[in-house]
């Protein structure tokens, strides 16, 4: 099959129409979206990726005013934080209505639900009559994708078009939270930051990080990239593998050694454009003649905290 590159709305609608996939671009990484009430799309999605089928999809939408279509009830909570952060990268954790198959669910009465906010897929989902299902675009355990040509370069010939919507603006995926107890939780990290969400609640409802291995999907191994990468201690990892060739990876500070091809994230010391870049480099590490990647760790603040549980994730192995 052939996978073409293009910003044909109409295109991707007519595919998705016939239950085909499309990867379509959101502003956290592009997604890889099926009809979400097609089960035959569904499963197309999961033997793709090669998602093992107990790892729920999130499912985008284009309002949240149609969002009591898919689901049983709306906590108040979830109303006022979606006119804060909506469109944008909150996903919310709903009870879901029977039309949703179980599969999209992975057999879990609950459902995840966002409102992405880039305008090609905004356009696209209001043309459509059905949601859609999209995981993020890169095969399972792998690094999620930012840009088209990294969607290419793992899913080419086994879906028929990329929606090309430029880079991502955030580079990181969405903000996952449930809320349970009068409390909001979050389940994963990611470009909507714990430190947003208590300002805009001011203390009425708490906010708790989860311990990510009580939710299901959130593996502990996740966006590993296809050679070894070690997070922590930069010095300590040039030192011990001083004879290999490295990609290294750091916030602000430059690394000029033979044998190192250094990404700095952010020369300023912006989280937010490190956040952005952080998925790029390690694509294009991946593809460099580099023997492993040394990564370090980032301030525990704002998206450093979702940079340092990826980077934890794809180092867990190492
Ligand atoms: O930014 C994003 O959220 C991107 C773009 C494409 O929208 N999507 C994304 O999807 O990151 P994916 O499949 O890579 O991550 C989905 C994760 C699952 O692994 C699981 O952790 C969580 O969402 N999830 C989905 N449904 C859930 C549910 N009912 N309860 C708890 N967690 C759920
Ligand atoms: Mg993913």
């Amino acid at each position: 099959m052939e996978t073409i590159i293009s910003r044909d709305i109409l295109q991707a609608k007519k595919l998705l129409d016939q239950g085909e996939l499309v990867a379509i671009p959101t502003e956290t990484v592009y997604g890889l979206a099926g009809n979400a009430l097609d089960e035959n799309a569904v499963i197309k999605i999961f033997s793709t990726k090669k998602r093992p089928s107990f790892d729920p999809l999130i499912v985008h939408i284009s309002s949240f005013d149609d969002v009591t279509k898919w689901v049983k009830e709306v906590p108040d909570i979830y109303r006022e934080l979606s006119g804060q952060f909506c469109p944008g990268p909150l996903t919310f954790i709903f009870n879901k209505k029977d039309i949703i198959p179980d599969l999209v669910t992975s057999g879990l009465q609950t459902i995840a639900i966002r409102i992405p906010n880039h305008p090609l897929t905004l356009e696209l989902l209001d043309s459509l009559e059905y949601p859609l299902a999209a995981p993020s675009a890169n095969l399972f355990g792998r690094t999620s994708p930012t840009s088209p040509s990294h969607v290419y370069s793992q899913l080419s010939g086994m879906i028929p078009m990329i929606l090309d919507g430029g880079s991502c603006q955030w580079g990181i995926e969405s903000t996952i939270v449930s809320f349970e107890n009068n409390t909001l939780n979050i389940l994963r990290q990611g470009s909507t930051t714990m430190e947003e969400l208590s300002h805009f609640l001011s203390g009425k409802v708490p906010v708790k990080i989860q311990p990510s291995s009580g939710v299901p999907g959130q593996m502990k191994m996740h966006y590993a990239p296809s050679i070894p990468l070690y997070f922590g201690d930069v010095e300590t990892y040039l030192n011990r593998f001083k004879s290999q060739r490295i990609g290294l990876i750091t916030f602000t500070r430059t690394f000029s050694l033979p044998g190192v091809t250094n990404y700095v994230l952010s020369p300023g010391g912006n989280l937010t454009e490190a956040a952005r870049n952080l998925f790029k480099a390690i694509h294009e590490l991946e593809k460099a003649p580099v023997e492993l990647i040394i990564a370090e760790e980032f301030p525990d603040e704002f998206l450093g905290k979702a940079i340092n549980d990826r980077l934890k994730r794809a180092s867990v192995n190492y």
